[in-house]
């Protein structure tokens, strides 16, 4: 879409000219806009259609749902492809076989692979809390909702849409996409379909996608229409990047000259805080760098994650105690990102950050 326009102008003219030129962001004009991340998961178990209700009804912009395959090549909304942390299925005898090793993105892990259930198997299972240490009250909901589809999460957003009169965007996002091509379950031509199915691979519909590599971006470039989001982690390198021997890391991805090449397959980044507001060996915060800034110049959207409420995820700065699942001072937190100039936020408490973005 636009991307391929601006990067045209970037090649013709200097860096005067492009910092000009306004963000990619359709969606931003009152402010940055709030993505539900993983739904309203500090309130939900993650990725359940529950988590991505409460997300839309507390007003999100954007529900998030992370995406993999089953065996039968159907996309569900899952963070990863083990989902033995966020689902009841170590404790269902009758699955008790499927318990494998893999590596996973070069990672050996144990455990129970979307990959190896069928949707109709994986819709037996009920989704749990991830994290039942930092979000006991979370717990209550454990074993009520099953695993959506990507198809329900689009189904959900079109029926809230209608009832809550404005439209709730969604944010897909490609898990382990090298490692789905390897075994015969390319996780784009399915998001691709999708889309197309649903009248939503058009320029103005509500939906980014977003992906932490890099091939696959580039190849939904050639026929998406939506923006595209160039997620960037804190430390390592794109999986694709390390399989095919390019030695570039993430870090290379958000220099000056990294961020004009990302211009030209994808219309925003979506960073980790930390290259935002880096954060010193004790967990307070240091000067902002010029990510925001350089990014923009380029014509880039940037939206940062994860925001939560939790001493556990809080700068130093902002913690209430020593409690890590209780609530510091997180306004004070998204004030200083919001200063930044960013254009969205990736947030567990999305009333937290759609409260923040109020002057009082
Ligand atoms: O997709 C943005 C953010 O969600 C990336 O982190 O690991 O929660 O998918 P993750
Ligand atoms: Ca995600």
């Amino acid at each position: 879409m636009y991307r391929r326009g601006l990067a045209a102008v970037v090649l013709v003219f200097a860096g005067a000219v492009v910092a000009s030129l306004p963000s990619a962001s359709a969606h931003d004009d009152k402010g940055p806009i709030v993505i539900g991340h993983r739904g309203a998961s500090a309130y939900r178990p993650e990725h359940t259609l529950a988590s991505y209700e409460l997300a839309a009804r507390m007003g999100a912009d954007f529900i998030e749902p992370d995406l993999v395959s089953t065996k039968d090549g159907k996309l569900v909304a899952r963070h990863e492809n083990e989902i033995g942390g966020t689902t009841d299925v170590s404790a269902r005898l009758e699955f008790k076989d499927r318990q494998k090793t893999k590596v996973v993105d070069g990672t050996p892990l144990t455990g129970w692979f979307t990959e190896d259930f069928t949707l109709a198997e994986l819709k037996t299972l009920r989704a749990k809390e991830r994290i039942p240490a930092i979000r006991p009250r979370n717990t209550l909901y454990d074993g009520r909702f099953e695993i959506p589809t990507f198809q329900e999460v689009i189904d959900l957003s079109k029926r809230l849409s209608r009832e809550l009169h404005r439209e709730i965007g969604i944010y897909p996002e490609t898990k382990h996409p090298t490692y789905f091509q390897s075994i015969g379950l390319a996780l784009e031509p399915k998001l691709l379909d999708a889309l197309n199915k649903n009248g939503l691979n058009r320029r103005n519909a509500k939906v980014y996608v977003q992906s932490f590599e890099v091939a696959n971006l580039k190849q939904l470039n050639k026929s998406l229409r939506v923006p595209l989001i160039q997620l960037v982690n804190g430390s390592g390198a794109p999986y694709d990047f390390i399989v095919a021997g390019d030695k570039r890391t993430y870090a290379d991805l958000v220099t000056p000259a990294g961020l004009r090449e990302v211009r030209s397959y994808a219309d925003g980044v979506g960073v980790t805080k930390d290259l935002i507001i880096p954060r010193d060996a004790a967990g307070y915060l240091k000067q902002p760098t010029n990510l925001v800034k350089d990014a923009h110049e380029v014509g880039l959207t940037v939206h940062s994650w994860t925001f939560r409420n939790e001493n556990s995820f809080l700068p130093a700065d902002f913690r209430s105690s020593a409690d890590p699942a209780a609530y510091g001072r997180a306004f004070e937190e998204y004030d200083l990102f919001y200063k930044t100039g960013l254009d969205g936020v990736f947030a567990d408490n999305p009333d937290t950050a759609i409260e923040a973005k109020v002057k009082r």
